[in-house]
């Protein structure tokens, strides 16, 4: 075995206990002769002295030479020392150089896009991986929430033959002599499965040809959405607000450190979300200076207005139908708007889940589908729903890494996924 032990496993053990351990070398010094290794592993990392008459000659030339981010093995003892960062430090009785690395590119002071086109490098650095520790986090307690309340996990294919979402952000791609689209969500398979599980949720990728570059926006996301049969508006707010709540409460339990190490001060989250309509949302905005007319659906900055006046998660709701997908229903007492929510995260962030209550009458969808301009025959499938024993239902997406954009207190998206898809970007 390369190792007895991972680096955090060594606050455990008593002075003077031998361990191995391997990892990367972080930094590196010599002083009066003496070899300071910080060595890391998956765990955390640790400093690691090497000193001449611990090691032959052959030993600490190599440990002399390694570069940043080399792998290596060390033997040694472990020592409490209040001066060494950590309180711990190894004395090196053995030392193996295992892959030597020359001249690690990710240096302070490089620019953005130079560490992306080296992000299969960067994401070895303390920030990225606090960041993807989180990301982990939010996938695991999304999960988690979901099979707690008994929601069934159904799959939904990538490749699809109409669009979701309206067709100005559909990937195209070839299909053996015809033409497939990457989804732009799982949304409508979901609903075929509430009749065979009534409460249904996935967590999977969903792709939007969406040119704008902003701090929010990828190419290639991951959403988790859910569908619920007999659930109206309210009740998909009801999950919405448990969900978000679930995942912040178990973010800041599991991850206290790595939000810590980002800078990030984030709490469990008490009391309700606030609910307001679209006129009321709207009329705050234009109160701050947006210049917007109702009917418009809120972009980037009108949502940043309005989610700087809540210290929680807003729920919008009741958008105008023009502004919305074709299958929202409509508001019965008020048909120019929808029965819809999306969820703006505080703090400027904006938009982190859409939702709402779907059309549930075949006749209803057929008008609003030949409304938008689309064509029912590519929706035949869909519009069957309707007709075999139809139920009122909602559901809603979520957005993986908008989440933890939030919650992490990151300054852009793509820091929230390891390997980011944004129009000008397939490369690493
Ligand atoms: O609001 P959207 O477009 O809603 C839907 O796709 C519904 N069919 C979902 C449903 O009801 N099942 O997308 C849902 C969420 C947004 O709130 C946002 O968090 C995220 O998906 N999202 C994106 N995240 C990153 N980059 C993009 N380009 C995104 N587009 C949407
Ligand atoms: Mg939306």
């Amino acid at each position: 075995n390369a190792k007895t032990h991972y680096i955090a496993e060594l606050r455990g053990l008593e002075e003077g206990e031998n361990v191995r351990l391997a990892g990367w070398v972080q930094r590196k010094s010599e002083l009066g002769g003496i070899v300071f290794i910080r060595m890391r592993d998956a765990t955390g990392s640790v400093q690691v002295v090497l000193r001449e008459g611990n090691l032959s000659e052959q030993e600490l030339t190599a440990a002399r030479g390694a570069g940043i981010e080399a792998s290596i093995i060390v033997e040694g003892s472990l020592r409490r020392d209040p001066r060494a960062p950590g309180g711990l430090e190894v004395i090196a009785s053995k030392f193996i150089l295992v892959g030597d690395s020359k001249d690690f590119p990710i240096k302070p002071g490089v620019g953005e896009e130079f560490l992306l086109d080296n992000r299969h490098l960067h994401i070895r650095t303390t920030r990225m991986r606090n960041a993807l520790m989180i990301r982990m986090e939010v996938m695991r307690a999304t999960e988690e929430w979901f099979v707690n309340n008994g929601f069934v996990r159904v799959e939904a294919p990538t490749f699809v033959g109409a669009a979701v979402e309206g067709g100005a952000t559909l990937f195209e791609v070839p299909y053996f002599g015809k033409k497939a689209y990457l989804t732009q969500s799982s949304q409508f398979y979901l609903e075929a499965a509430i009749f065979s599980f009534e409460n249904v949720y996935t967590i999977q990728p969903s792709f939007r040809a969406e040119k704008s570059r902003t701090r929010r926006h990828l190419t290639e996301f991951w959403h988790a959405e859910a569908e619920m049969a007999w659930a109206d508006l309210n009740g998909m707010m009801d999950v919405v607000e448990s969900l978000v709540k679930y995942i912040v409460e178990k973010v800041v339990e599991r991850a206290s450190d790595k939000l810590e190490a980002l800078g990030r001060r984030m709490e469990a989250i008490e009391g309700r979300f606030p609910r307001i309509t679209y006129d009321e949302a709207l009329e705050l905005a234009k109160r701050k200076g947006a210049e917007i007319e109702w009917g418009e659906d809120f972009g980037t900055e009108v949502e940043r207005l309005i989610s700087l006046e809540f210290d929680l998660p807003v729920f919008v709701t009741h958008y105008p139908k023009k502004a919305k997908a074709f299958y929202h229903k409509q508001d019965p007492k008020r048909p120019e708007v929808v029965l819809c929510a999306d969820l703006l995260a505080p703090e400027g962030i904006g938009e982190i889940v859409g939702g709402g209550q779907r059309i549930e009458s075949e006749n209803e969808l057929i008008s609003r589908i030949v409304e938008e301009g689309l064509n029912p025959e590519d929706y035949k499938w869909y519009l069957d729903l309707r007709r075999y024993g139809s139920v009122p239902h909602s559901g809603f997406g979520l957005g993986i890494e908008r989440t933890i954009r939030w919650i992490a207190g990151l300054p852009h998206i793509r820091d929230a996924i390891p390997f980011p898809r944004t129009p000008v970007r397939l490369y690493p």
